[in-house]
Parts: structure tokens; sequence; C-alpha cells
């Protein structure tokens, strides 16, 4: 086999990367064999990964174990991934959310629990897949530029399967997300810029070292696919059907492509009957370029230099953005954007009608649930589905200063009655 490796002395095995065939370009469709790339040799696009899938079962898939690896054969991952050391992400909840439903005058919401995964969000996903794709390629460092949780994921799945980590954040992270990276690698490195300048950096360090896998940059394709797991769970665990509305945040935007993606996948493999569904992406105001484009009726979307408290969202130039684009025009969903004060809310909302605490991505997930309910263009009477990719513990500061004690009291019954909280 030919397939270009990351470490020139790595022999490709047969079956590395499972029924996937080849990369494929985004825009011009041209072919490029597995391996290390991510732009199109003729006309510079992203690449994704192809796939010969044949017959793909729902009893084949229901056998498998309780995580991402029940959609191996959907992946490009071997056939025996599950015997490599990984973080095991995946088959997180999906909660029938009525609470937040009735708050928000919604009759079907649920929302997938993302937060649970072992670095708490989604991006142990991701980087599971990514993992693999290193690991076949022969990498001798796994490394990402990161918004804090593709970090937290990267140090702690390359921990447990024995290789090198680096990885790189914007030097004003939330503490919280430093202290998670930190804690599974000894090579965190803060960099003097926002995402985007780390992004560029990553892409230099790629160019130059030998042996290294950025899990967003040399392997992104790999890395991708494993958003698509979340669009395989929610499927399978609403019966094996598709949602009629999902509401999904926007960071680079790979995310929300991806979900789509799957869900395609799953109507072309007969796994889910063929109905029509709608995407909504969701952005924070001080970072929106996406949803700017959108509301603008445009196709390029134009960069930001982000401010707001949705760090893990703060991508000013979204690699996906104009695929996110067309996937929510196309499915007659939207893009929205709310105000750091609503992602607070939302955070708050979230909590208090199903005990989940949110990070701020979640919370602006939520805060713009209802802004399209609100606006009218989210049907509260059909069946939704909102994606919480990520925990609040890791964001307290966004909202330590909204949620407290109610009373600070001297340890007296006559003390607490005087606070009007009992009965
Ligand atoms: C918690 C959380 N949610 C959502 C996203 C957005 O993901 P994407 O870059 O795939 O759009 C991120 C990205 O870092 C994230 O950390
Ligand atoms: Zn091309």
């Amino acid at each position: 086999m030919s397939a270009v490796v990351i470490e020139k002395s790595t022999t490709l095995r047969e079956g590395a990367f499972g029924n996937a065939k080849a990369l494929s370009c985004r825009e011009c469709g041209h072919h490029v064999e597995l391996g290390p790339h991510y732009a199109c040799p003729e006309c510079f696009g992203p690449l994704e990964i192809a796939y010969d899938f044949g017959t793909v079962t729902r009893e084949q898939i229901e056998a498998g174990p309780r995580n991402i690896w029940r959609y191996k054969a959907l992946l490009p991952v071997p056939d025996d991934i599950e015997t490599s050391p990984n973080t095991e992400p995946g088959f997180t909840r999906l909660l029938k959310a009525d609470n937040l439903a009735a708050e928000l005058g919604i009759a079907n919401l649920w929302v997938k629990d993302d937060s649970t995964n072992p670095t708490n969000s989604f991006k142990d996903r991701v980087v599971a897949c990514a993992l693999s794709a290193a690991r076949e390629l022969g990498a001798k460092v796994f490394a990402c530029p990161s918004t804090g949780n593709l970090a937290n994921a990267v140090a702690a799945a390359g921990a447990r399967a024995g290789i090198k980590t680096v990885v790189f954040i914007p030097r004003n992270l939330e503490q919280p997300k430093q202290v998670n990276s930190a804690v599974f690698t000894e090579s965190l490195v803060a960099v003097n810029g926002n995402y985007d300048d780390v992004n560029k950096l990553a892409s230099e360090i790629a160019g130059e070292e030998d042996g290294w896998a950025f899990v967003n940059v040399n392997v992104r394709p790999f890395y991708a696919e494993g958003s698509k797991t979340l669009g395989y769970e929610i499927a399978e665990q609403l019966g094996w059907r598709l949602p009629d509305q999902i509401v999904i945040p926007v960071a680079s935007g790979s995310q929300l492509t991806k979900v789509h993606k799957a869900f395609q996948e799953l109507i072309r493999l007969g796994l889910v009957e063929d109905r029509p569904y709608k995407v909504f992406g969701a952005q924070a105001e001080g970072c929106s370029p996406v949803s700017v484009a959108y509301k603008a009726g445009v196709d390029a979307i134009r960069p930001v230099k982000p401010d707001t408290i949705a760090k893990s969202l703060a991508i000013g130039n979204p690699a996906d953005g104009i695929y996110v684009l067309d996937i929510c025009r196309q499915t007659g969903g939207a893009v929205e954007d709310v105000t750091d004060d609503q992602v607070r809310e939302g955070i708050v909302l979230l909590a208090r009608t199903e005990g989940i605490f949110t990070e701020t991505a979640g919370g602006t997930t939520i805060a713009v649930l209802r802004k399209l309910v609100e606006t009218g263009q989210l049907d509260p009477d059909l069946e939704t589905v909102a994606i919480n990719t990520g925990h609040g513990l890791k964001t307290l500061d966004a909202i330590s200063g909204s949620v407290g004690p109610a009373a600070t009291i001297d340890p007296t019954y006559a003390a607490f009655a005087a606070t009007g909280l009992g009965g």
C-alpha cells in the first residue's frame, strides 16, 4: 500500500482506516489517497473522508459497545479499534427536556448532553478518531491548537495512549480549561494571541516538524468524522429516526456539518426514514461571522476579532463556515446569535429546568434556541434536539457573578426563618 504516513519508517497496515477509501475534495471532488492531507492539491479546497460502506445494519450497531466504536463501520478507524487504549467517549444521554420545553413553549424537546464525556465535552469524540489516525500514520507527537476543550481532550487521550502531547491555547483562556489540560500534559503552550493566531502557528509547526499529528490541522479529515457520532447517537436514541429540528453551536462549524453528514449517511444506508429536518447554528454575538453572513444573505464569511465570554466558540475565521451556511439554508434552518448576558441566562435556564450545568457554548445554544422560538424561526410544535457540548465547571467565571448564596446566616433557626426561604 502506498498511502502517505507521518513518520517515514511506518508502514500502513491493511484496514488501517476501515471502510474509508480516499480523501475527497469538498469543492471539486478530486480524490487523494488516505494520509495526513487536508487541502486539495488541485483547488486547495478542504478534504473529507470518502467511504465504501457496503451493508451496515441496526443490529450490527446495537451489538457494539456503549461508546462511539459501535459506529466504527461508519468511521475511518480499523476494525480492531476497541483494542487500542483511548478514552472511549460517546453514547451520552439524550434527555427529554420537558421542563425546559414548557419554559420555552416547545412541545417536544430533547437535550443531547455531551458534557458527560471523559473530559466533559464533545471533543473527546473527534479526538478519539484523530488518535486512531495518528497511531496508524505513525505520529510521534499528538497536538492541537485549541479554544480549550480540544486541548483537554487531546492531552487526556494522549496520556492514556502513551503518546507525547503538545497543546496550544490562547493565553487568555479560562483557568479551569488550562488546568484541565496541564494536569494531563507537561506541554501546554499558552500563546500571546487569539485562537486564529494559535491556529496559524500550528499550521507552521506542522510544516516544520516531522512526526507531528495536529488533530485539527494535518489529520483534520479523520478528526472531523468523530462529530458524526453525535448524529448517529441522536438518531439511534430516538428509536432510529431523525428529529425535525436540531440546534448546534458553531465555532469552526465542523460539528454542525458532520451531524448533517451523519444524518445523510443514515438515510443513504436505509438506517432511518428519509424525511426533512432543519439544522440551526448558534453563535455568540461577540464572535458571529457565520450568523452575520446568514442574516446578510451572503455566501462569503468575513473574519472577525472575537470578543465574547463564549471562548470555546471564539473562532473568528471559521474553516467550515460556508458549509454551515449552505446546510442551514438548504434544510430551512437558520444561524442566530445572542449576547453574553443571554448566554449567561441560557446557562442558568438549563441548570434550573433540567439539572444540567453547561458551559458558555451550551448557554449560547440554549439562548439561541429561545431566540429562534421567540422570533418564529423555529417551529415549537416540531420535535427539536439541542446539543449541550460542554460542562459548566470549565467556565465558572462566566456566571460566578450571576449566581451565589441567597443568604449568609448564623447557624440558628431564627436566622434561617428570617430569610423567608422556609416553608
Ligand atoms: C464546547 C464546544 N462546543 C462547540 C464547539 C464548536 O465546534 P466546531 O469548531 O466544530 O464548530 C466547540 C469548539 O471548540 C466547543 O469547545
Ligand atoms: Zn479540489
